[in-house]
């Protein structure tokens, strides 16, 4: 829940998919509460992190990557002009982009959040009958993407579950092997957290051994890992079969990361890395 790449990355291939009128499946993994009351549960970092991007974001004027601008303008619409009280999740972030050919799929294990879940896209979804394009299931992710096929285009996220690394981690590449032949459009977002180098390298050396032969790491990292707080923002996505068509990818996505990067430099110092894998 913070202000990570994996938000503005995912919303700038949201918006190459809508650019055209063929449509587009969306698999939200890991849903969560789509909207979260960060009264109740605030960390400093959480606030903190949009408050230095709104900053900045002030700071350049109309120099913002559109994506970040977008959320930005997002998170006011929800809020008002001087509260960060609301963090808008992955799901309701989505649902903006999803248009009358589209489908979106939210995935969400815990019986717990569904309420939450199904209010938020209450909040968010416009009263066009958007809501009969998603649909929210109360299922295991893993089990759903083990046979799922995806005939054109789409995009799956893979959010990190609450288990324990080394767990998901593993049951994030075991998806997205298993992904690649049944849905072969597909670009998979895969956020991983940049805690320490040798979790990072280890992290690069599985991905290569899957073979896939379109994918990039697109990261954010702290420039000196054994600080705690930045272990709070340094994270990564794995791009798995991003679209082909999309050339300025490798552009948009490091205007997205050194925006990032010039955001939090008062309080960290960050650096970004986009590699193809
Ligand atoms: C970090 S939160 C997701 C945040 C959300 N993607 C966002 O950006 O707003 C992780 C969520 O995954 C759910 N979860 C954990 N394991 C899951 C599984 N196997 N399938 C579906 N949901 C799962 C948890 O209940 C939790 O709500």
């Amino acid at each position: 829940m913070r202000s990570t790449p994996k938000r503005y990355t995912r919303k700038q291939l949201l918006q190459h998919y809508a650019a055209d009128s063929q449509p587009f499946t969306y698999i939200d993994g890991h849903a969560g509460r789509g909207i979260y009351d960060l009264g109740e549960n605030l960390t400093e970092f959480q606030n903190y992190g949009l408050n230095l991007l709104e900053r900045h974001h002030h700071r350049l004027s109309s120099g913002t990557p559109g994506a970040v601008a977008s959320l930005l303008e997002a998170n006011r619409r929800l809020n008002g002009p001087n509260e960060t009280r609301w963090y808008l999740g992955s799901p309701s972030l989505a649902t903006s982009w999803i248009r009358e050919q589209d489908r979106m799929t939210a995935l969400e294990a815990s019986q717990e959040h569904q309420p939450a879940l199904e209010a938020a896209f209450g909040r968010t979804l416009a009263a066009d009958g958007a809501a009969r394009r998603v649909d929210i299931r109360r299922e295991n992710s893993y089990l759903y993407l083990s046979d799922l096929s995806v005939a054109g285009r789409g995009l799956i996220l893979l959010d990190p579950p609450y288990e324990p690394y080394s767990q998901y981690l593993s049951w994030n590449l075991w998806a997205i092997d298993s992904l690649r032949s049944r849905c072969p459009d597909t670009c998979i977002l895969m956020w991983y957290p940049c805690s320490g180098e040798a979790d990072r390298q280890s992290l690069h050396l599985r991905v290569r051994d899957l073979g896939l032969q379109n994918a990039v790491f697109a990261e954010l990292c702290e420039t000196d890992f054994g600080k705690k707080k930045g272990a709070l923002v340094s994270s990564g996505v794995l791009l798995v079969n991003p679209p082909t068509d999309m050339l300025d990818l490798e552009a948009k996505v490091q205007e997205i990361l050194s925006c990032l990067q010039d955001a939090f430099h008062p309080v960290l110092s960050m650096e970004t890395s986009y590699l193809k894998v």
